[in-house]
């Protein structure tokens, strides 16, 4: 059986942390240890900022764990529509955005002296399953006006790969994303700079008094607030109208050292296949040798979040996607799912908070690329913080309209007016008997939705089905064990604690 976890879970350890006990003033204080976080914290504590970092888990304990860590500056949402929403100076500094987040990561691995296998690779976009060679060619041109190096060619020049017509992007790479963050953490610590965890923050105000609550009653007191919580809890609509959650799978399969040639692969399919190598040793993975493997890692298979409970199906799909192509893919070793923030115009929301204090800021809408729009995020808000200019500014303004989106924007939040209809449907399941053990479902008792897991012992866990920001009703998401809301994003451990906004709370009592 494949380990239902991330192959970086699996293969790196936390850096050990304890609760903020008591209270505590900074410079600033940053929400969130993923890697916008502690990239935030990072740039900052180098410039000499003291910082204090606040978690509601440990390090990496959010998307950052179940990423795919592909590092590309080659944008997932096309260059094509890039020109279309952000015009040609918004798509050429979107593209330089994150080449150099990948330049600055690689230079924190190198000067930090990082073992996280950081690699510059190449990238490839072939054709997807019934897609035009037309679409090949209007996205090198695309990416050309864009300012990109690309090249047409008949078919990769890779081992074990028979792609077809591709285009190819030098220079991407990519890396361990938790020994990553295992290397700022150890670095932001030996500047001076603190990491909490298991300190949720249910309170951020900005202002002149500055104040940042945990959930056990302590509070930090600093200049300057970033919130890096993946989705923002402190923000009730503003932002949450312009993106949505989707959930994306993978797997990994061992293949033999040098079947396949490491590079990032991606498909013109929406949603696309998303493929990489990952170097690692039998000894690793937990056998009893030095031997050199590798994992090919492979992603795809999204839906928007809360709205599919069919993941075997789509694990059962990827796998054989994959085997149709890299015949030299061997066992499943690791299958796991997370959520992306998929914005309305394809950039990330990183700056000043809308409608509240100057010195609040938030990094958010990974979009897919959330490895690159993290480190971007580091960068563009220790600038701001800094007073430093910063040619980013403008684009991931997170109070932008881009009227180009309006189409998109009306669907997603159509998308989201139609899941109140949850509330009139009957539950998942006609009784709590029906639910085996280790699964969830919601089921309906006394006209009101209860969000019901029962858990290996058979014990029945019960909270309600209503998702505390605005309302809808969560699903239970069994790829992870997790209920899912369908509208904005929030999820919630089985027994119903959250843990990724924009939800401030844990589903209620049932
Ligand atoms: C399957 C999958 C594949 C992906 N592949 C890629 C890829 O190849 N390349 C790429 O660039 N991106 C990829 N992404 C996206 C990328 O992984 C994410 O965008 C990125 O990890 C988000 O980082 P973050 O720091 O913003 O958030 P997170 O890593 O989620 O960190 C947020 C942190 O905030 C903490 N937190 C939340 N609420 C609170 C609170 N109230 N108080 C205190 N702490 C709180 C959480 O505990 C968590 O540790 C992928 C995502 C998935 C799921
Ligand atoms: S996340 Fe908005 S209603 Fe649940």
């Amino acid at each position: 059986m494949p380990k239902s976890t991330s192959i970086w879970i699996d293969t790196a350890h936390r850096p050990s942390t304890s609760p903020l006990d008591r209270d505590a003033t900074a410079d600033v204080c940053i929400v969130g240890a993923g890697i916008a976080g502690l990239t935030t914290a990072y740039l900052l504590a180098r410039d000499g900022a003291s910082v204090v970092v606040l978690d509601a888990g440990s390090v990496g304990n959010g998307q950052t764990a179940v990423t795919t860590a592909h590092l590309s500056n080659v944008i997932d949402d096309t260059f094509k529509e890039m020109l279309r929403l952000h015009g040609p100076d918004g798509a050429r500094l979107a593209r330089e955005s994150h080449g150099s987040a990948i330049d600055a990561i690689e230079g924190i691995c190198t000067g930090e002296h990082m073992d996280c296998r950081f690699e510059r690779v190449d990238g490839y976009l072939f054709l997807g399953r019934n897609q035009k060679e037309s679409s090949l060619d209007e996205e090198m041109e695309a990416a050309r006006a864009s300012g990109a190096t690309v090249q047409r060619l008949p078919h990769a020049p890779v081992t074990g790969f028979s792609s077809g017509p591709c285009l190819r992007f030098p220079n991407q790479a990519h890396f361990h994303p938790l020994k990553y963050l295992n290397g700022l953490a150890t670095a932001i610590r030996r500047r001076g700079g603190q990491i909490y965890s298991d300190s949720r923050v249910i309170e951020a105000t900005g202002g002149a008094g500055a104040c940042v609550r945990t959930a056990a009653g302590h509070v930090v007191r600093p200049q300057s607030i970033v919130i890096a919580t993946n989705s923002p809890f402190n923000d009730l609509v503003a932002i949450h109208t312009k993106q949505a959650p989707y959930h994306t799978y993978a797997i990994g399969t061992r293949v033999s050292r040098g079947a396949i040639t490491p590079a990032l692969y991606w498909d013109t399919e929406d949603p696309y296949h998303y493929v990489r190598l990952h170097h690692t040793s039998n000894r690793e993975l937990g056998g009893d040798n030095d031997d050199a493997v590798d994992i090919l890692i492979v992603g795809g298979e999204d839906h928007k979040a809360g709205q599919a409970q069919d993941a075997d199906a789509r694990f059962a799909a990827l796998e054989a996607w994959t085997r149709e192509r890299f015949r030299a893919a061997g066992a499943v070793e690791f299958r796991w799912s997370g959520q992306v923030m998929e914005t309305v115009d394809g950039l990330g929301y990183i700056g000043r908070n809308p409608l509240d204090a100057d010195n609040v800021y938030v990094v958010t809408g990974d979009s897919g690329m959330g490895m690159t729009h993290g480190t971007i995020g580091g960068m563009l808000i220790t600038d701001l913080i800094l007073d430093r200019e910063n040619p980013w500014t403008e684009l991931y303004d997170p109070a932008r309209v881009r009227t180009g989106a309006a189409v998109e924007w009306v669907k997603e939040n159509l998308n989201v007016a139609l899941q109140y209809k949850d509330w009139l449907t009957r539950g998942d399941v006609a009784s709590i008997d029906e639910i085996a053990p280790g699964n969830g479902a919601v089921v309906v008792e006394a006209g009101r939705k209860i969000a019901v897991y029962r858990d290996e012992r058979g014990t029945v866990h019960r909270r309600s089905a209503v998702c505390p920001h605005l309302g809808c009703v969560v699903a239970w998401n069994p790829s992870a064990s997790t209920w899912d809301c369908p509208c904005h994003g929030s999820r919630f451990d089985k027994f119903g604690g959250v843990f990724n906004g924009p939800s401030p709370n844990d589903l209620d009592p049932a």
